[in-house]
């Protein structure tokens, strides 16, 4: 007899537990950056009316995919469209994905918690050193970080789903949110604060163009843990009276929520550090923002506050980031544990044991690609660019097959699966659903619209990483 499903304890445990993992870098750093460099307010607003006009539908999509069936993205795909062998191939990309984001994912979450060792026991000023960055990636110290963060979020998963993540959430995101508040309270009491909030909240619709939009759409598709399985695989933990729209509703709220006040953060802090600062040349990547410009600020407010009141803010932040970090990678850790316990009745701990030796396998591959194996270093060329293996698992698995992903959720649900389905599905717990314009919009725009957006976004993408070509 098929052991029966775990589940959340509570809605609030639910909408916490989907938000910690929408809730993490991308939020609190690379939305910040895109803001910064894309005309402020006027990419928030784009970026607004994606989450609420395609990712929400989507989200929707995967949530109730996965409380309809019971059961993990692969098998999923599976027993709803009736074993069909080309959706199975869906079933596997959902499965593949968050595999091979969360081993990238858990890199960065390893510097994230060697920059919170360093700055904890008073290193702040090594950290600010703008060599330090790429000693620091290639140290063996490394290793033993990531140690402590596998342990740490098996610890969390070993709990299940009520007594682990639900638990962690419970814990992680009221404190995270909080960090964030008090963050930002301090930074705008600092010199030049309101010139970094008024770059940041007047728009510049100049700066608007195709790719922006492009970006402004990948970010917010990210940002939600959508085209991931994690949706999915959280909406199979949700009881069948839960009101599937409601609660997608709260988490984007809440990630988009948290993306507008990281802005509120980092945009003063960079301004304070600097007032003239040009915007279009902050790095492009959210790790150069964390690793290198961050801590540079970090330090400069000793003048002020003292080397500890400096290491205490960087502390803080450094802790949030990683508390976000933290959550994300247990929901997508998460995504191949109960495909496993799914498909080969693996108990959990068992499950667990495969998937942790696996990914820190590959995870090790990836920290060896940063110069110390020449051919992990220079794995491959693309689109006239020399990329390592860690390079590569980014641009695959993160910043290509997501849209991917989220097509085919769109197309499944308006061919296969069929809307009268999904509908009797978001009805269940929620009678006010039915017949609503949120119901009449979300059933035209995930058969119409929104997969015909995420088709162009993967085009481009393709095109655009590796031939070079941009095509909007
Ligand atoms: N919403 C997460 C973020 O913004 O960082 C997306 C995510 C990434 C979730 C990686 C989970 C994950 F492992």
């Amino acid at each position: 007899m098929a052991a029966v499903r775990e589940q959340f304890g509570s809605r609030l445990g639910f909408i916490l537990a989907a938000a910690g993992s929408a809730v993490g870098i991308g939020n609190l750093v690379g939305f910040p950056v895109a803001a910064a460099k894309n005309g402020g307010a006027a990419f928030l607003v784009i970026y607004a009316f994606f989450v609420l006009c395609i990712c929400l539908p989507v989200m929707m999509a995967e949530l109730a995919m996965g409380r309809c069936s019971q059961k993990d993205p692969l098998n999923a795909y599976r027993q709803l469209s009736g074993r069909s062998k080309l959706w199975s191939i869906a079933g596997w990309l959902s499965l593949i994905t968050p595999y091979m984001i969360a081993v990238f994912y858990m890199v960065i979450t390893v510097w994230l918690f060697g920059y919170l060792w360093q700055v904890g026991i008073g290193n702040l000023d090594k950290l600010a050193n703008p060599d330090y960055f790429a000693q620091f990636i290639n140290s063996n110290s490394v290793f033993a970080y990531f140690l402590v963060v596998a342990l740490l979020v098996n610890a969390i998963l070993l709990g299940g789903v009520k007594n682990g993540i639900e638990r962690a959430a419970k814990i992680l995101m009221p404190t995270l949110l909080v960090m964030l508040m008090c963050l930002v309270v301090f930074v705008l009491t600092l010199d030049n604060a309101f010139a970094g909030v008024s770059f940041y909240l007047i728009p510049d619709f100049s700066k608007i163009n195709a790719g922006v939009i492009n970006g402004a759409l990948s970010q917010a598709f990210f940002s939600l843990s959508l085209g991931m399985g994690i949706m999915m695989t959280y909406g199979s933990y949700m009881g069948r009276n839960e009101k599937v729209a409601e609660s997608a509703r709260f988490v984007a709220i809440t990630d988009t929520g948290v993306a507008f006040f990281a802005g509120l953060l980092i945009l003063p802090a960079i301004f304070s550090f600097n007032p003239s600062v040009n915007t279009a040349e902050l790095s492009e990547s959210s790790v150069g923002l964390i690793f290198t410009f961050l801590p540079k600020i970090f330090l400069a407010l000793q003048l002020s506050i003292g080397y500890f009141g400096a290491s205490l803010v960087a502390g803080l932040f450094f802790l949030l980031v990683f508390f976000a970090a933290i959550t994300s990678l247990v929901s997508i850790t998460e995504v191949p544990i109960s495909s496993l316990m799914e498909t080969k009745s693996y108990s959990r701990k068992k499950a667990l044991l495969y998937l942790t030796l696996t990914m820190a396998l590959l995870s090790v591959v990836c920290i060896l690609s940063f110069g110390r194996i020449e051919w992990l270093t220079e794995f491959v060329g693309y689109a006239g660019k020399s990329k390592s293996f860690f390079d590569v698992v980014v641009d695959v698995f993160y910043e290509t097959i997501l849209p991917l992903n989220g097509f085919l959720v769109c197309i499944f649900v308006a061919v296969k699966w069929k809307k009268q389905n999904f509908d009797v599905e978001l009805e269940c717990g929620d009678p006010e659903y039915k017949g609503s314009l949120v119901e009449r919009y979300v059933n035209f725009s995930l058969s119409s619209i929104i997969p015909l957006v995420l088709l162009l976004v993967f085009i481009n993408t393709v095109a655009l990483k590796y031939f070079a070509v941009n095509l909007l």
